[in-house]
């Protein structure tokens, strides 16, 4: 069977001009005359595993603050306000405040970054993510000596977000990381995908994407950033600690009390694809690996 390629899974504006980037030696995509692209740089950390395609990518997702459903983000997020919006920065930083959107992304490299990414249910995608690192915005608002680790919230905000009528998440939507980790380059606030605006369904319009650890660690739709000296709470360990820990690191060898975790279905590869390994911290184990030095991650799971 021959090999999909590029073009063949994706909008072909955005294609073109990807060649366009080839051809031009890394320069920053061009506005294509029929859709406004994001201009951003390729990642050197980009896989060149094949991207699923935007339809995948936005038809299946996880947002419970628009219901438990596959389908309920595609369904019901096109109603969500994401202009204006600000997001707090606050806790041990320097420069605490309330940031409008534009001002959070002022200076910030946007980059392509085409990242593996693995739920914790076992379904897997690729994903041209467009998004800088993290490590920047905090490096801007500056870093106080005490903190530890970074916490984030997510939008609450009812009479946009259907699923929030439910209890059974006690909003908002809560994820946290280690400072080390939160600094790491592969750590990324994402404001788009295959070059366009981020689909409200996927986070709009700012998300986190840690793409070693498993999905829920990539908290959308933020509205609150604080640096703090303690572990943060976080939704999935404060709802079943037995079952999704703080570190949430992709890992084939600790399974899931329900489930193993040693493969993974990679979403669109058709019925007959079968499944693939699961890679140890995602297949990004060379690059942090070393965050964990020392420490039992069937423990710190
Ligand atoms: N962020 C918020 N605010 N609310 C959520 O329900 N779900 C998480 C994560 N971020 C979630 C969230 C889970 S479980 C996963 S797997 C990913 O988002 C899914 O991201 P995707 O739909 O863009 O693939």
């Amino acid at each position: 069977m021959r090999r999909l390629t590029w073009s063949d899974v994706t909008p072909k504006q955005l294609w073109l001009n990807r060649r366009q980037i080839i051809a031009g030696g890394g320069a920053a995509l061009m506005a294509g005359p029929a859709l406004a692209r994001i201009k951003a740089a390729p990642s050197r950390y980009s896989t060149d595993a094949t991207p699923n395609t935007f339809e995948e990518i936005t038809s299946y997702n996880n947002f419970y603050e628009f219901g438990t459903g596959k389908d309920d983000p595609k369904r019901y997020a096109g109603a969500l306000t994401t202009d204006p919006w600000s997001v707090v920065i606050d806790g041990l930083v320097e420069r605490p405040g309330t940031y409008d959107l534009a001002d959070v992304v002022k200076g910030q490299p946007l980059e392509e970054q085409i990242y593996r990414f693995r739920c914790v249910e076992a379904w897997s995608m690729v994903i041209p993510w467009i998004g800088f690192e993290l490590a920047g915005l905090l490096n801007r608002v500056g870093v106080q000596s005490g903190a530890k680790f970074v916490a984030f919230e997510a939008l609450v905000r009812p009479e946009e977000m259907p699923g929030q009528s439910s209890r059974f998440i006690n909003w908002p939507y809560r994820e946290g990381l280690r400072l080390d980790e939160a600094m790491h380059p592969l750590t990324i606030l994402a404001t788009g995908l295959y070059g366009e605006e981020m689909p409200k369904q996927n986070g709009a319009p700012i998300r986190l994407v840690v793409p070693w650890k498993y999905g829920f660690k990539s908290i959308k739709s933020i509205v609150r950033i604080s640096l703090t000296d303690r572990m943060p709470p976080t939704t999935w360990n404060m709802l079943q600690p037995q079952e999704y820990g703080f570190y949430a690191n992709v890992n084939p060898k600790v399974d899931h009390p329900r489930w193993s975790q040693a493969s993974e279905r990679r979403v669109g590869a058709g019925l007959f694809a079968g499944r693939q390994d699961t890679l140890m911290f995602n297949g990004y184990e060379a690059e942090v690996a070393g965050l964990y030095a020392g420490q039992d991650l069937a423990v710190d799971y």
